[in-house]
């Protein structure tokens, strides 16, 4: 087949990505905003010469061999954990991602959902609102003071590392835990590094930074959760699997941690239905790289990965080289 390249995006990302694709593509983009349900994915991957997807699409083994054509699937995530990468490479079809983009913007939503937690900046607003504040008083929404507090960082990676060099003006100790040491890291932010057991018995806030992978699911269960501090704060902007949900829901039951703040579930988009009663947690939809210039510049680098492709170039942001092998 000669002429354009085909192009399929599976929902509606920033315009500047899809007029970039366009000026050399044939680009087709799901006209609803939806997740596709399985077979209408199916149908659609069937010969396009790319796929732009999102972390809400599960590109399983089936979608793969339905993209008969696909050279690649470009996620417009840092996380690639809906994709079946060992399929793709076994197909040699090629998975990028989009590091480095948002990790500012996911540090700094996990900064905001621990503000939030620990001076319970949402109950206070919604206590405000209903017209219930009448005047300043002694012990109005206590909180947590965060200057010169523990911070635990689970995964030290692009984002976690990011997020605890944001603490610099906090003043705080900051202990981490990871597969790996980063000794720059440990320098320049003065992180310590320590097990995961150390980390969350001394840390006031916990903040997951890990991959979903086999090994971090449930990273986080009921015996963890009994070794943090009863005034402790569990962030998690990562992914929802890394924390056993339920445990999660009887620890802060219990008063066995403060409080969390959470951007990402274990069954998105379903909630444990007891998260949604408890005052000591705030709730957020996944948003964490969710800013007009963050989104634009993954929309952008999820084109040009592709674009990259079509050039028979490697791309950039490439997560499984092996599917270049001959
Ligand atoms: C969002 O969760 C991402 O992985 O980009
Ligand atoms: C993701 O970008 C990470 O490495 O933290």
């Amino acid at each position: 087949m000669e002429g354009k390249k085909h192009v399929f995006v599976t929902r509606m990302i920033p315009e500047p990505a899809i007029e970039l694709l366009k000026k050399t593509c044939e680009v087709e983009v799901n006209g609803e905003d939806r997740v596709l349900k399985k077979d209408e994915l199916l149908d659609k991957v069937k010969g396009k010469d790319a796929v732009l997807c999102l972390l809400t699409d599960t590109i399983d083994d089936e979608v793969l061999k339905a993209a008969d054509r696909c050279k690649i699937f470009a996620n417009y995530a840092v996380g690639y954990n809906n994709i079946d990468v060992e399929s793709a490479t076994r197909r040699k079809i090629i998975i990028t991602n989009t590091p480095g983009v948002l990790t500012d913007a996911t540090g700094d939503l996990a900064w905001a959902l621990l503000f939030a937690v620990a001076r319970r900046v949402v109950e206070a607003d919604a206590f405000t609102r209903q017209g219930k504040f009448k005047g300043w008083a002694p012990q109005l929404f206590l909180g947590q003071d965060i200057t010169g507090k523990t911070l635990g960082v689970i995964g030290a990676g692009r984002i976690g590392s990011n997020f605890a060099k944001k603490s610099k003006g906090f003043s705080m100790r900051i202990l981490y835990y990871d597969v790996k040491r980063d000794l720059e890291f440990e320098q320049e932010a003065k992180a310590v590094f320590v097990d995961l057991d150390t980390l969350l018995k001394e840390a006031d806030f916990v903040s997951i930074h890990v991959p979903l992978v086999p090994e971090t699911r449930h990273l986080i269960g009921a015996r963890e959760l009994s070794l943090m501090k009863k005034n402790a704060i569990l962030i998690n902007t990562s992914r929802g699997p890394v924390v056993d949900e339920k445990a999660l829901v009887n620890a802060l039951k219990e008063g066995k941690i403060w409080g969390a703040g959470l951007d990402v579930y274990e069954n998105e988009p379903d909630i444990e239905p007891e998260l949604l009663n408890l005052a000591n947690v705030v709730l957020l939809p996944h948003i964490a790289s969710a800013t007009y210039e963050t989104r634009t510049k993954m929309a952008l680098m999820a084109a040009e990965n592709i674009l990259a492709v079509f050039r028979g170039e490697t791309p950039p942001n490439i997560v499984n080289p092996d599917a270049l092998k001959k």
